[in-house]
């Protein structure tokens, strides 16, 4: 799959197990999606690029590298999304973080976007986009539409759990949109949850069923 990265670590892939176990209770599933968030942030900023500054040590003058150029925003899609933004920016505390809220219109099904509030500066930052679960792709694509739309050339999705569908949906729109995830789940069901997926991450993560 081009444009994919599927995150291996085994500290990804068993937090990842245990956020797929109907027996995880909301406060446990909320600190995982955090702690998975932020390990997968290692990775989705591995081509940040570097440059070389010199440091005054206490016993010498070191050539040593420090990020630099473009800066960085997070944009958690409403409402999953929040709950792996404070993973992310632990490892990236300067990141300005955006917001974007989408609905499926229940008689059209399209993506309808009801509310969202970009950093004025989204067109110099490479954005990732926050999501829990890459279900249909509809939203994923819309929220990239939308950043795309206020500027932002680079964009990437990181979601914790995948499907076929989502990912093909995404990349028929945004072939340049690098998606980090966890896993690539089997597919969608006839209610568009992911199989086997985690069930509701909103629900789960806001204990709201
Ligand atoms: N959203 C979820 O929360 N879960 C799914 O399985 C699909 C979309």
């Amino acid at each position: 799959m081009n444009n994919v990265t599927i995150i291996e670590h085994p500290l990804v892939q068993h937090k990842i197990s245990l956020l797929r176990d109907i027996n995880t209770g909301s406060k446990e599933f909320r600190e995982l999606v955090s702690e998975t968030a932020m390990l997968m942030c290692y990775e989705a900023t591995r081509d940040l690029p570097l440059k070389t500054v010199e440091v005054q040590t206490p016993v010498a003058i070191a050539k040593t590298k420090v990020i630099s150029g473009r800066k960085l925003a997070f944009v958690p899609v409403l409402r999953a999304g929040l709950s792996m933004v404070d993973g992310a920016v632990k490892l990236v505390p300067a990141a300005k973080i955006g917001h974007v809220g989408i609905f499926r219109d229940p008689d059209t099904k399209d993506a309808v976007e009801y509310y969202s509030k970009l950093p004025f500066d989204i067109a110099e930052r490479d954005v990732i986009v926050t999501d829990v679960m890459l279900a249909t792709g509809g939203t994923a694509a819309k929220t990239v539409d939308i950043i795309k739309k206020a500027g932002a050339k680079s964009v990437k999705i990181m979601c914790i759990l995948a499907c076929p569908e989502g990912i093909e949906n995404v990349h028929k729109l945004h072939p340049d949109v690098e998606i980090y995830c966890g896993a690539v789940d089997e597919k969608l069901d006839e209610n568009m949850y992911i199989i086997p997926g985690l069930g509701d991450a909103g629900d789960r993560i806001f204990g709201t069923k």
